[in-house]
């Protein structure tokens, strides 16, 4: 299957920083991770270059602003060459073929009756590029660091969006997944059922954009019309696809269209989730499949953006920590969706505790081990039978991983695989093959490193989308490349291989001692030199993230807060133990609707549900209530699911969660909501 999938085009106003290395990075992780289900995709990137803000950026640089941004577009796409991002195509807003398909799509949203002349009186954000109506302190509600907004009264072609608003709402309920997160979609519509008004589209007071043609039939308009710097960009995902601005362009790779996923930032969704559709309505054509908005990357409480002058290099810290690194803090320590807080110290810990001590010693002692005690060839036809416990639970891991993926809780995701390691590393120190080899016991020693050389071997393709460099490097160790056949294989068939010639590889990830960038570089030092105040806070609200609850740091955590909270409070009430509010926030409680039921074969209690949690799939759980609801009443009734539970197998089939429902001696009732709810939406 053909997929596409597009970053935003960035603006040329100033050289790109760490935000914007992030959602390229992310694209760059789908595009592997599809490739590893055999989905052929066509990646793509690039700069928008026109509208005021270049302009006057270009005027302050004392350049035109053609060679303004020849310049900083370069830089832009130097960067992603240099992060070895997998690209298929650069778009640049000022190449001639967009501007004549922006101009052409003017000229078919005209005939199509959606556009009208007019004259337009409000406020506008230069630096979001955005109009605004009622603001009433002049500052922009929408921009990091109260950008200004000028009052704007100039001729102006509308798109009629307000005509669009039921569309939209439609096309919203119809389809449960195009928005992730699913909060994030709640938003768009909230803002869709607000009211749309009109929306202006070309502008006339200044000229760096894509001029526009004059054909309506009462145009006495005798101003030169630029395009609206967001319809000129938005159009950078079809006329880099080759679409002219007509339905029946040629050289339209129309098979990737059909299947495009936008990634944005969240300061863009609406631009992509509502002006964006209604032009493709408008011109008949399909609409994307998804829109997936990150948060932003912080500095001490702020966005980080280039106009308040608190960001982060992308190249300087990818050049001192290597990429690879980089991509995998950037992946593991925000959850999609959410803000993070850039911090040089926490990528630091993150590399010497995850990647080093977990994944590189993993491998470095497997390697050892096997040197030391099979000669670099690992053989055993049967260790999941002699590790059954351990082979079981790495499996469930890899099963199941996708539905992480696939609902872009990447963070998780890649916590499923250190959860997998950290089996890994456990299972060595049980066992002790040293004990083992003293006991000439090899059939176990061969066994248990064969356990986890395929857990390593799983990890590394797993990990493939997260840190590729760093995965290939794993698979030649054991003799093998990082393939979809071998991801079929291994991932998604389960399968294992029983005999492996090993190679010895340098450490993956060498301790850092100190801090490799100076802290007055990366601003750091200049709000934040006791970085462990801000820091800890970061942590506490990590290590409450659920998918943590077993490491020895959230342990250590759960301990330490129970002993000051004991100090001040009660621990009990009425003999109830009590918890703290980071121990509940452990449970992940999910409305869910029950989208089919049936019986368990040879189970009088059982029943198998199928259960929307607004993922992409939806989830098989099974639960104990036959005896109290038949499959029929069950049906499309929304109940509340702990969601991260791990999977569960029982009566020889996989649970991936529980329902919740109250038992006395009447019966069981089911935990129902009291208004219908999105599926997915979050009990707390
Ligand atoms: O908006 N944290 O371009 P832009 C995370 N040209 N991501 C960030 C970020 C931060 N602090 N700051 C920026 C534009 N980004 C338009 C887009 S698309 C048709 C036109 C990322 O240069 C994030 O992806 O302002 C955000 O959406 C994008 O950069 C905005 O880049
Ligand atoms: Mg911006």
């Amino acid at each position: 299957m053909k997929a596409f999938i597009s970053t935003p085009i960035y603006y040329v106003n100033d050289i790109p920083h760490i935000g914007h290395a992030y959602t390229t990075i992310i694209a760059d992780m789908l595009k592997k991770y599809k490739w590893l289900h055999n989905q052929e995709v066509f990646l793509l990137t690039g700069t928008d270059e026109h509208g005021q803000k270049i302009e006057q950026s270009a005027k302050a640089k004392g350049k035109s602003p053609q060679a303004y941004t020849d310049e900083i577009s370069q830089v832009f796409r130097n960067l992603w060459d240099y992060f070895g991002i997998d690209y298929d195509y650069f778009i640049r807003t000022t190449d001639s073929y967009h501007k004549d398909a922006v101009a052409k799509v003017f000229e078919v949203m005209c005939e199509n009756g959606d556009i009208y002349l007019g004259e337009y009186e409000g406020d506008y954000c230069v630096s979001c590029e955005s109009f605004f109506t009622n603001v009433k302190d002049g500052i922009c509600p929408d921009c990091a660091g109260n950008k200004p907004l000028s009052k704007i009264k100039e001729e102006s072609y509308f798109f009629a969006l307000s005509r669009y608003q039921d569309r939209l709402l439609q096309w919203y309920g119809e389809n449960e997944n195009i928005i992730l997160p699913q909060h994030k979609k709640n938003e768009v519509i909230a803002f869709i059922q607000s009211g749309l008004t009109d929306l202006s589209i070309s502008r006339t007071s200044f000229e760096w954009g894509v001029p526009l043609r004059h054909i309506l039939s009462n145009g006495k308009s005798d101003k030169k019309h630029i395009a609206y710097v967001w319809l000129d960009a938005l159009f950078n995902y079809l006329s880099a696809l080759g679409f002219n601005g007509e339905k029946n362009s040629t050289n339209w790779k129309m098979e990737y269209w059909q299947n495009a996923t936008h990634i944005v930032g969240k300061d863009i969704l609406r631009f992509h989730a509502v002006y964006w559709p209604a032009f493709l309505m408008s011109l008949n054509l399909p609409l994307p499949k998804h829109i997936y908005a990150h948060g932003w990357w912080m500095r001490d409480g702020q966005k980080m953006s280039k106009s308040i002058g608190n960001v982060i290099n992308p190249k300087e810290f990818a050049d001192a920590y290597g990429i690879e690194a980089l991509r995998y803090y950037l992946l593991r320590e925000a959850s999609f969706g959410q803000d993070g807080d850039f911090s040089q110290k926490g990528l630091v810990e993150r590399i010497n505790s995850e990647l080093g001590n977990e994944l590189g010693n993993l491998l470095n002692r497997l390697l050892g081990m096997s040197e030391k005690y099979t000669q670099l060839t690992i053989e055993s036809s049967d260790f999941e039978s002699i590790y059954p416990l351990e082979s079981k639970h790495i499996n469930e891991i890899f099963q199941s991983i996708h539905i992480k993926m696939d609902s872009m809780q990447i963070n998780l995701y890649i916590q499923d695989i250190w959860k997998a390691l950290s089996l890994g590393n456990a299972s060595i120190t049980k066992y002790e093959p040293w004990n083992l080899y003293k006991l000439g016991k090899i059939k176990e020693i061969n066994a248990l490193l064969a356990l986890n050389a395929n857990l390593l071997l799983k990890a590394s393709l797993c990990l493939y989308p997260i840190m590729p460099q760093t995965a290939k490097n794993i698979a030649l160790a054991f003799g093998q490349t990082i393939s979809p056949k071998l991801y079929n294989a291994l991932i998604q068939n389960a399968q294992s291989l029983f005999a492996l010639s090993l190679q010895k590889i340098p450490p993956l990830f060498p301790k850092i001692e100190a801090l490799l960038i100076p802290e007055s570089h990366t601003l750091e030092s200049q709000n934040n030199v006791d970085s462990s105040a801000p820091k800890s806070k970061i942590m506490e609200s990590k290590i409450a993230e659920s998918e943590e609850s077993k490491s020895t740091e959230s342990k250590a955590h759960a301990s330490a807060t129970t002993n000051t909270t004991a100090n001040t409070l009660a621990n009990t009430f009425d003999g109830i133990a009590l918890i703290d509010i980071a121990d509940f926030s452990k449970i992940d409680i999910r409305v869910g609707e029950i989208l089919s039921a049936e019986p368990v074969p040879k189970s009088t209690k059982l029943l198998k549900l199928q259960i929307d949690l607004g993922e992409r799939e939806s989830r098989t759980i099974l639960s104990g209530i036959a005896q109290f609801y038949t499959p029929q009443e069950l049906l499309h009734t929304q109940v509340c699911v702990i969601a991260n539970l791990k999977p569960a197998k029982i009566m020889g089939q996989y649970s991936y969660g529980m329902i919740l429902a109250s038992k006395d001696e009447y019966g069981l009732s089911l935990l129902r909501i009291d208004k219908k709810h999105q599926n997915g939406s979050k009990v707390s």
